[in-house]
């Protein structure tokens, strides 16, 4: 059979599909799925020039040329989102709040100077990619098809201006669990993930790079993660390593950083709390600080604390390091809201339960 079709997805984009000749599916899962490390076999791409988006194509997952000239290498001009697809029980495959990400990525677009795509380009590429990689997601526990769509700037040009040309790729990975065990944070006091008026709200790759630094530093001190300040005083709590953070107390509040300028709008941290206030806690969305947290701890007010992200989904944090101490936290049981907010967001992804939200989109 010819590997190259086109697919009409939506009359002004067609989407032209070539598919492999050779699957890795087989190989990869023999294997326990780690996070992010092997890619299924296509990936959806569509360039931008002339001020436009090209034909978009689904290709087999290769490698890209690129000059070594391209703006991305040079100066960042990258922005990327993290979003999952699950099976349900009948082997349908449910997308998680796919619109979300989409309207987020085209924020973060705007915030770096890159054009934004039509979100109708965007969901067909999408849909049209894991139909194709339909067998790539697993439906193991804790395991899903972690999507992962970005954007480079690709003028090939030294001077610092916004790229005139750009690629938008989507590569999917098969995951299982991100975080293996509870997290240790260190409340970060130094260095700072992102200041008002950076790009902190977005997802800019270069947050990303420059936290690498900071996070090494706390993994030598001994902790997993970092639970970021505020740039100007170091005083108000903003997110965990790549999360959003939320503090539950006796008296059923959950607490939680608003998001703004410097705090990513996380599409779990809101499914969270929709789900959480619906079980009946109070949501509290202000500025935290870390005093206000240590005397939760002290005063035994604090229940638990987690973090909430795609990637992660829900990481419960074990302990809380501060100006050279540790204060434990207590675990969860079955009580626990990240148990049951866990439980009845993942019957809401794969299709076991109602969807009372619609949050998911079935392909
Ligand atoms: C996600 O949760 O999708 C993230 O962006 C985290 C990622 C950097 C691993």
């Amino acid at each position: 059979m010819n590997p190259i079709f086109m697919r009409m997805t939506a009359e002004k984009n067609p989407i032209k599909i070539t598919k492999t000749l050779t699957s890795k599916r087989e190989t990869v899962f023999s294997g326990t799925l780690q996070f992010g490390r092997s890619f299924s076999d296509h990936m959806f791409m569509v360039n931008y020039q002339n001020n436009n988006w090209q034909a978009p194509e689904i290709i087999p997952y290769q490698n890209l040329e690129l000059q070594p000239s391209c703006l991305v290498f040079h100066y960042g001009q990258a922005i990327f989102e993290g979003m999952k697809a699950y099976k349900d029980s009948n082997g349908d495959v449910l997308l998680f709040r796919p619109m979300d990400n989409i309207h987020r990525f085209n924020i973060s677009a705007e915030r770096l100077c890159m054009p934004t795509i039509d979100p109708e380009l965007f969901l067909n590429g999408l849909k049209e990619l894991i139909k194709l990689d339909k067998d790539w997601v697993p439906s193991g526990d804790g395991e899903s098809l972690y999507i992962r769509p970005f954007m480079i700037a690709t003028d090939e040009y030294l001077g610092v201006k916004p790229s005139e040309k750009y690629s938008f790729i989507i590569i999917t990975s098969p995951v299982g669990a991100y975080y293996k065990n509870p997290v240790k944070v260190k409340v970060e006091t130094h260095y700072t993930r992102a200041a008002e008026g950076g790009t902190g709200f977005a997802k800019a790759a270069g947050n990303y790079a420059q936290s690498l630094h900071p996070a090494r530093l706390a993994a030598q001190q001994g902790y997993d993660q970092i639970l970021w300040t505020d740039a100007k005083e170091h005083k108000y709590i903003e997110e965990s390593g790549t999360m959003n953070v939320m503090f539950v107390t006796k008296d059923k509040k959950v607490l939680t950083p608003s998001v703004g300028g410097t705090i990513l709008d996380g599409v779990t941290r809101k499914s969270v709390l929709t789900l959480a206030k619906q079980m009946g806690y109070s949501i509290i969305e202000e500025k935290i600080s870390v005093n206000q947290v240590i005397e939760l701890i002290t005063s035994e007010q604090l229940l638990e604390v987690f973090g909430t992200g795609t990637a992660a989904t829900i990481a419960p944090i074990s302990s809380i390091g501060y100006q050279n101490k540790d204060y434990a936290l207590p675990g969860s049981d079955s009580d626990s809201l990240s148990v049951n907010v866990l439980k009845e967001l993942d019957a809401i992804r794969r299709g076991l339960t109602d969807d009372p939200f619609g949050w998911t989109i079935k392909l």
